[in-house]
């Protein structure tokens, strides 16, 4: 049982997670996105407050209700996102961005609808700004927690991450793996850490790996 029973071990502590996709206009009518559900951020959050922490999850468009006792800040695209995570930095003791931000937008937005002409449409991407970076850039005491979905090199991908973004450690998965990924409520995860430690978890419930992230998390507290 996760629920009432559980430790307050995270009393108070500030916990600031993103989740979801984010999605990047195209035209009125049209957008960007990817396949991320959500369910692994708003697990964090629901075992996080389960524990006692504070809770803001900045949330890109899901199909998910907001755990009891967390706020929720939405938002659509990843410069929304930005703006949202970095308002909440300094609050925070700990950042989980498990939010897969989509890396390119579309240069123009279109005010009104594109009509086809039946000949071929070249769309022009420019890309977002990388926020678990600019944080790593800016952190001073923040934990700061990463997420990898990767479909080769796994591993080394992860790791280039951990330097690039300033992570404490960063949860990786193999989305091209059954139990796996976006959609499903189960994970297989590889937590790699800062120092090269190396853990790598059965599948398991998305709200069970939560709870493990965050018993790592409090390591670094
Ligand atoms: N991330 C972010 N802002 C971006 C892109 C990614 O904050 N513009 C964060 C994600 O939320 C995730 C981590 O960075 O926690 C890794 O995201 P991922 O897409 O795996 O890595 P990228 O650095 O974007 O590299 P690539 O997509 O080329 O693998
Ligand atoms: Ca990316």
């Amino acid at each position: 049982d996760l629920g009432s029973e559980a430790e307050q071990d995270l009393k108070d502590k500030h916990v600031l997670i993103t989740a979801g996709p984010t999605i990047e206009a195209i035209d009125p009518m049209r957008y960007i996105t990817n396949h991320s559900s959500g369910k692994m951020g708003y697990a964090i959050a629901k075992d996080a407050v389960s524990r006692g922490a504070k809770v803001i999850l900045v949330s890109g468009v899901t199909q998910l209700e907001c755990p009891e006792g967390v706020e929720r800040v939405n938002v659509k695209s990843a410069r929304d996102m930005y703006e949202a995570v970095h308002q909440h930095f300094e609050w925070a003791d700990v950042v989980i961005k498990t939010a897969a931000v989509a890396d390119y937008r579309s240069k123009a937005i279109s005010e009104h609808k594109i009509k086809k002409d039946n000949s071929h449409l070249t769309l022009e991407l420019v890309p977002n700004p990388d926020i678990l970076q600019s944080l790593g850039e800016k952190k001073t005491h923040q934990v700061l927690v990463g997420f990898a979905a990767e479909t080769q090199n796994v591993l080394e991908y992860a790791k280039e991450k951990i330097t690039k973004k300033h992570l404490d450690f960063i949860v990786a998965n193999n989305i091209a793996e059954d139990g796996a990924g976006f959609k499903g409520d189960t994970n297989i995860a590889t937590i790699i850490e800062s120092s090269g430690a190396v853990t790598a978890y059965e599948q398991m419930s998305k709200l069970q790996l939560g709870h493990v992230i965050l018993d790592k998390v409090k390591a670094y507290l």
